[in-house]
């Protein structure tokens, strides 16, 4: 399969055509993405890799403010893995200070924009001041509800199932609920129960992985794999990817209207 087919043939417009192709009552609500290759997009310019996630959010910046313009309400980024945890100690700080950074920052823009921002992961495993900021400035947008910008940190999905389970358990133990439990009752016990499931998930740099990332939630999700290096993700491929995703037909197990569940199989 060619991860691009459908990229390469939108590529060919202009961003005002692509804007104009974009059908306003068909946008996902719930947009996630895994942002990969910043590494790639230095090493490429002979940078060291701590220069690629720099442009990495500047990309991200980037993104946020055409969600903002599209009112798409919903975004999810993977921003640190567990397995993050193994790369070299001098890119670990880097990435915490982008973040110590991003939040100090964005501080403000996200009251003004009523959007709340919501960490998500082993956050007791985050640097402590970086851990602090992130608990203060999740506290401080906790009402919102409208907007909401999820940052999975020291994330990952098995992790978030297991630790769902174990609370589980815990409150079964003190019979605050009993089996057999429901889909929905087991979604409360994870860390995304505020959201819904996401619409769209975004993967550049030409992986076609999920790596452990919101494992649970993406069953009905369309999955985008484009080979666009995360730092170069930028509002006219943020359009390419929304009107492949217009182009699909989401089902959900279900046949389609033509194929009604009446007609004769
Ligand atoms: C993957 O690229 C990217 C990351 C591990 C970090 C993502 C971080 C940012 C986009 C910037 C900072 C964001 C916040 C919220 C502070 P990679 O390094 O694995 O790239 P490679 O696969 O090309 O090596």
């Amino acid at each position: 399969m060619d991860i691009t087919s459908s990229a390469d043939i939108q590529s060919e417009l202009t961003e005002q055509e692509l804007l104009l192709g974009l059908d306003a009552d068909q946008l996902p609500r719930h947009v996630a993405i895994i942002m990969d290759g910043n590494g790639r997009w230095a090493s490429g310019r002979g940078l060291p890799r701590i220069a690629g996630h720099r442009e990495g959010l500047a990309a991200l910046r980037e993104v946020i403010n055409v969600f903002d313009e599209l009112h798409i309400p919903m975004l999810t980024i993977y921003a640190f893995s567990h397995e993050n945890w193994n790369r070299p100690k001098a890119e670990i700080t880097l990435l915490m200070s982008l973040l110590d950074q991003f939040l100090q920052k964005e501080r403000q823009t996200f009251q003004d924009r009523k959007m709340r921002f919501l960490p998500i992961g082993r956050l007791h495993l985050l640097p402590d001041a970086v851990q602090a900021l992130v608990h203060e400035v999740a506290n401080e947008t906790a009402h919102y509800t409208d907007r909401i910008l999820t940052v999975a940190l020291s994330y990952g999905g098995r992790s978030e199932i297991l630790d769902a389970v174990n609370d589980l358990l815990d409150d079964s133990r003190t019979g605050k609920i009993s089996g057999p439990i429901t889909e929905s009752q087991f979604e409360h016990y994870l860390t995304t129960a505020d959201l819904p499931d996401p619409d769209l998930l975004i993967r550049t740099s030409g992986e076609a992985r999920i790596s452990n990332f919101l494992l649970w939630q993406i069953a009905y999700t369309e999955l985008y794999f484009t080979k666009v290096l995360w730092p170069d993700f930028r509002r006219r491929e943020v359009l390419i990817a929304l009107l492949d995703y217009q182009k699909r037909e989401r089902r959900f197990g279900r046949v389609t209207q033509a194929v009604s569940p009446q007609s004769t199989l």
